[in-house]
């Protein structure tokens, strides 16, 4: 560490660190546009100006630049560097088409902030600015090239992270601006983040405009759901409708970025499939029934099955809550002699990228979780093909299949297995191959329809959080399987995810006499990340103070 003084006060940084940085977190905020946290620094929108040294040595300097060292002097509040700050808006703006009113970003534009809070009343350049067309860089990402501020970020996140270095600067002089190499489109699998890192509205989905305006947006904090990376997101919504996901930063799982299947995979998610009432299978037909008809229909066909005839199949979709409660009816209510954990694995194995970040090839949230809490409960999973000859031969008589993953298919044996099961239980929020044999459907919900714990493919316990509401009569799971458990006799009274996740985490600190390595996530929410804390269940941190 180095001892700086910075406006005027002493505080400590990280020698070799990049003053800007620097000066972030101890709490001075040092404007910047080219600069970014998690990609090379070009040093070429000189936005980040601070002054340096004392008497003849003071020099104004650009921050994102400039080493931290022992008895460096900073000062960021002088009227000079006021000044060259404004100066830098003021020629940044020269090329920018002024069209705030009509442009995406606008409420969440750093330049569009930054002229507000440091800019020049008015700009002295008479000029008409050069304009470009709006171009269509790939399947997703529209540019609005006369927004563009040439800071590159789109083009060095395209080099140093997708390493798909599909962007460049092309054409010369007042004509130059950002695009794609001929031949090339803007659809590498990380390639929606260049709307992030963009400070202005140059680079934004081709839909932005038809959404909300942002300052009428709500984020939540959740998890990605769509592999076992767990990436850190904010899910924004607006009037009960998800409109966007975007990354949330932590620097142990996804850093500052998303895939573009995590962020936009959810649109796929076909509406006409869901399942939206509980369903009684007569002949057939299905009969939409009450929750408690269906529950009490469950509850009794299980009960004269209980024991040696009865398969159940974990999901790696649930939450660690939802196993936990399926865990106890498997193993103390049911007594299930055939049980299995359904996954989704990509053939195409991890996608790797640069610094790390990774797309996982086993496309479900929770397998490690659901694992952990089987294993915690001795619940222990037997191959699926040890599982469907049982149930082709008849020794099935009834099975219970939770949540399967949305794009699951049944292959043809499975199929035939499955014909030969007396009672069969689908709880799933989407209708499928399966739900489509059940004889009855409990209707579940999504990731997005639900709270609970998730943990990643590094066992990292993360906090999925309900966004909206599941649609008709459709429940959480962890609520169905809680009434599930009532009408079979236990005395559960849950009300809320979090009293499960406090039984959960009970019952694996008093198995455990340390916490093991990597049990740690980035859980925001009082009362309850504060109780599993404690219980040494979860480890809160707090990675809100990025640049
Ligand atoms: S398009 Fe956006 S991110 Fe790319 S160089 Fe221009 S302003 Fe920067
Ligand atoms: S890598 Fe996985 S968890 Fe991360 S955004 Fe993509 S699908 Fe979601
Ligand atoms: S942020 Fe330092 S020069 Fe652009």
């Amino acid at each position: 560490m180095a001892s700086i003084e910075l406006n005027g006060e002493c505080v400590e940084a990280p020698e070799g660190g990049n003053l800007l940085l620097a000066a972030h977190t101890v709490g001075v905020h040092i404007p910047h546009l080219c600069y970014h946290p998690g990609l090379s620094a070009p040093v070429n929108c000189r936005l980040c100006v601070a002054a340096v040294g004392r008497g003849e040595e003071r020099r104004l300097v650009p921050a994102c630049d400039v080493p931290v060292s022992e008895g460096l002097v900073v000062d960021t509040l002088a009227d000079d560097v006021a000044q060259a700050r404004a100066e830098a808006l003021e020629f940044l703006l020269v090329g920018h088409a002024l069209d705030c009113p009509v442009c995406a970003k606008a409420g969440e534009c750093e330049l569009q902030n930054y002229v507000s809070a440091h800019g020049r009343d008015e700009g002295r350049y008479a000029e008409d600015a050069h304009s470009h067309q709006k171009t269509d860089l790939g399947p997703r990402i529209r540019l609005y090239a006369d927004r563009c501020i040439d800071c590159s970020r789109c083009i060095r996140f395209c080099d140093e992270v997708a390493q798909s270095g599909e962007l460049a600067r092309v054409d010369r002089g007042e004509q130059a601006h950002v695009g794609v190499f001929p031949g090339r489109v803007l659809d590498n699998p990380l390639a929606g983040n260049v709307v992030d890192l963009c400070p202005v509205g140059a680079l934004v989905e081709k839909d932005a405009h038809l959404g909300p305006p942002v300052w009428q947006l709500r984020g939540v904090d959740s998890i990605c759901s769509g592999c076992s990376a767990g990436c850190n997101v904010r899910v924004d919504v607006h009037r009960e409708k998800v409109i966007r996901v975007k990354p949330r930063f932590n620097p142990e799982v996804n850093d500052y970025w998303l895939c573009d299947g995590g962020r936009y995979g959810w649109q796929n998610a076909d509406e006409a499939q869901r399942v939206h009432h509980p369903l009684i299978r007569r002949g057939q037909e299905f009969a939409q029934v009450e929750w408690d008809e269906a529950l009490a229909q469950v509850d009794k066909r299980m009960a004269l099955c209980e024991g040696e005839a009865i398969a159940a199949s974990f999901s790696a979709n649930s939450t660690n809550e939802e196993a936990y409660l399926f865990a106890h009816l498997v193993r103390d209510i049911w007594r299930a002699r055939w049980v299995m954990l359904r996954g989704c694995q990509d053939s195409e194995g991890d996608q790797h990228f640069g610094g790390g970040f990774t797309i996982r090839a086993d496309k479900t949230p929770n397998a490690r979780g659901v694992a952990d809490v089987a294993a915690q409960l001795a619940v222990e999973f037997l191959s699926p093909d040890r599982i469907w000859p049982e149930m082709a031969e008849g020794r099935v008589r009834a099975a219970f299949f939770l949540a399967g993953h949305p794009r699951e298919r049944l292959t043809e044996a499975e199929r035939e297995a499955l014909a030969g099961v007396e009672f069969l239980v689908v709880q799933t929020a989407f209708e499928s191959e399966l739900s489509q044999m059940a004889s009855v459907v409990l209707p579940g919900a999504t990731a997005f329809e639900k709270t609970g714990t998730f943990t990643n493919v590094d066992g990292r316990v993360q906090c999925n959080r309900r966004i909206v509401l599941p649609p008709g009569l459709a429940w959480p799971d962890w609520r169905i399987l809680s009434r599930l458990g009532q009408a079979a006799g236990l005395h559960w009274t849950y009300d809320d995810p979090t009293e499960i996740a406090v039984a959960l985490g009970e019952q694996q600190v008093a198995a455990l006499t340390e916490v093991p390595e990597g049990r740690s996530g980035q859980v925001y929410g009082g009362g309850w990340a504060t109780r599993l804390q404690r219980l040494g269940f979860i480890h809160v941190e707090d990675h809100s103070k990025r640049v």
